[in-house]
């Protein structure tokens, strides 16, 4: 098996893995053991959020790790209820003291809701106090990003967006390269949705290689230079996961993939009032 990650290169110049681990919706009293395998497996970027309620254990993982450091690429990101200048630094004091870290390498505005501006303008300064490596944003549609570029002095890193075959975010990717914006996929197997693991071409793609449609999924998106940081519970499939260093799609199989593509989300729309309105409700303590 060959778990050969590569990184990408941030616009602060900081090297980011472009593959890594999701642990949103691992049960807290799991987080610990699965973010453990993970580490295990060969993963060294973790990707959560203070909305999964998981840093801790998360962290807890980490320490028993061993590994060092400066060898781990950990994300986390603040909660819509905490936006706000004040809040946004506290927030983040939090997020570190539950990770028991004593930096973050990406901290990320996790909705376009809220005062996110005010927020963006705390993350400015915590990033220029050195307690972050990178700050980003999570679920900006173009225009919601363009516009925090024009207002402030920091242009985010990344924008982790839901990026899958069915929702695959070509025109959004190449706006945010021209504004040196890394893409981040979040939901890279559509969490299973619109039969994505039975599907017929990706099924297909995957038997000329001997390889999963996971595996297809993520080499494609790898290939388009999208981060990606797919989440299973399963040893197996972490391993099976990080396994996609040693094969490539071609020409034709990327093109087949891109047709698959309907360009909507198979969640929910951030432009939705009710759903606006749910997301802004939502207490994560
Ligand atoms: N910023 C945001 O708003 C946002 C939103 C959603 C997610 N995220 C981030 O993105 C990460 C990934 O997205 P996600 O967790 O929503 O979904 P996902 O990675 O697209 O899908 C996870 C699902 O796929 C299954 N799976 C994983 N590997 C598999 C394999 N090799 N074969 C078959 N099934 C497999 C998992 O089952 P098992 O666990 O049973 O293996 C789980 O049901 C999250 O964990 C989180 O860190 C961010």
């Amino acid at each position: 098996m060959s778990t050969q990650n590569r990184s990408v290169t941030l616009n602060n110049g900081v090297q980011m893995p472009i593959l890594g681990f999701g642990v949103f919706q691992v049960p807290g009293e799991q987080t610990e053991q699965v973010v453990a395998d993970a580490l295990a497996a060969g993963y060294r970027a973790i990707d959560t959020a203070a909305s999964y309620g998981n840093e801790e254990a998360v962290g807890r993982a980490i320490a028993a790790s061993g590994i060092a450091r400066e060898d781990l690429f950990v994300t986390t990101k603040m909660w819509i209820q905490h936006t706000g200048e004040d809040t946004a630094k506290r927030e983040f004091e939090k997020s570190l003291r539950h990770l028991g870290l004593d930096y973050v390498d990406l901290y990320l505005i996790h909705q376009p809701l809220g005062d996110y501006y005010s927020s963006w303008r705390a993350m400015q300064k915590i990033y220029g106090e050195g307690w972050v490596k990178a700050i980003g944003v999570s679920n900006f549609y173009p225009d919601r990003l363009v516009d925090l570029i024009t207002h402030n002095d920091i242009v985010p890193a990344v924008n982790q967006i839901e990026t899958h075959p069915f929702f695959q975010r070509t025109a959004d990717q190449q706006l945010m390269a021209e504004y040196g914006v890394q893409i981040e996929s979040w939901g890279p197997f559509a969490e299973g949705k619109n039969d994505l693991f039975t599907n017929p071409a990706l099924t297909g793609i995957g038997a000329a290689h001997g390889k999963s449609v996971a595996q297809v999924v993520l080499r494609w998106l790898i290939q388009r230079d999208v981060v990606v940081i797919p989440k299973s519970v399963k040893p197996e499939r972490m391993a099976q996961n990080l396994d996609v260093f040693d094969f490539a799609l071609t020409d034709d199989e990327m093109a087949r993939i891109a047709a698959l593509d309907t360009g909507t989300s198979l969640f929910f729309d951030h432009r939705d009032p009710q759903m606006v309105k749910w997301l802004g409700g939502r207490r994560v303590d």
